[in-house]
């Protein structure tokens, strides 16, 4: 197989600045108390790994689990059916919970992941994303905090994947006429 082309549509330091002015967004929003952020595996790991360390550097500690759902998009036709294969470890009653994802698209694991939280007991369930792709949302849900809203491109990197590869490139490249 041919390699597809990427074209770097986010640089490595235009998401190291964005990333810097989230985490503050995120201190003034008033998350900085007791806050547990939860990342999305796979494709949020990089994004909740800088934030994280942003976050530290804009005065807020906090602590950090893992979560892991089932994609719907498995199967050719959505079923709506999401479930748990990695639960976090941490009891989020009455916890600041900062849900961090890579991007933001129809929005239903999203939805369901942060009704999933509210239930549980967090006292406040927000939601950051690297990524909005606010063009084919069918859920009722926004971010609290976006990094960039993307065009309608299918894009790799910082976490993303094609297939499984990708993740690891240090910039969002768009993935040109992928085969
Ligand atoms: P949704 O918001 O539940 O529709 O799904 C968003 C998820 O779809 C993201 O967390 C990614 O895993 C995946 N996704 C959507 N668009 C892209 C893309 O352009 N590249 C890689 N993954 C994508
Ligand atoms: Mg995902």
């Amino acid at each position: 197989m041919t390699e597809p082309r990427i074209d770097v549509l986010f640089s490595t330091e235009a998401i190291a600045a964005r990333i810097a002015g989230l985490a503050g967004e995120i201190r003034d929003a008033g998350f900085g108390e007791r806050l547990l952020v939860v990342a999305v595996l796979k494709g949020g790991f990089v994004f909740a790994a800088d934030l994280i360390r942003a976050l530290h550097h804009a005065g807020v500690s906090p602590e950090v689990d893992f979560m892991s759902l089932s994609s719907y998009r498995a199967g050719t036709t959505s079923t709506g059916t999401i479930t748990v294969l990695r639960d976090l470890e941490t009891d989020v009653a009455g916890r600041q919970v900062l849900i961090v994802d890579d991007i933001l698209e129809s929005g239903r694991t999203l939805a369901w992941a942060k009704r999933l939280l509210g239930e549980r007991g967090a006292a406040r369930v927000g939601l950051a994303v690297l990524l909005d792709k606010p063009g084919h949302r069918a859920a009722e849900i926004e971010a609290d905090f976006v990094g960039f809203t993307c065009p309608d491109l299918f894009v790799v990197g910082f976490g993303m994947d094609m297939g499984h590869a990708f993740r690891e490139l240090p910039y969002i490249g768009h993935v040109v006429d992928p085969q």
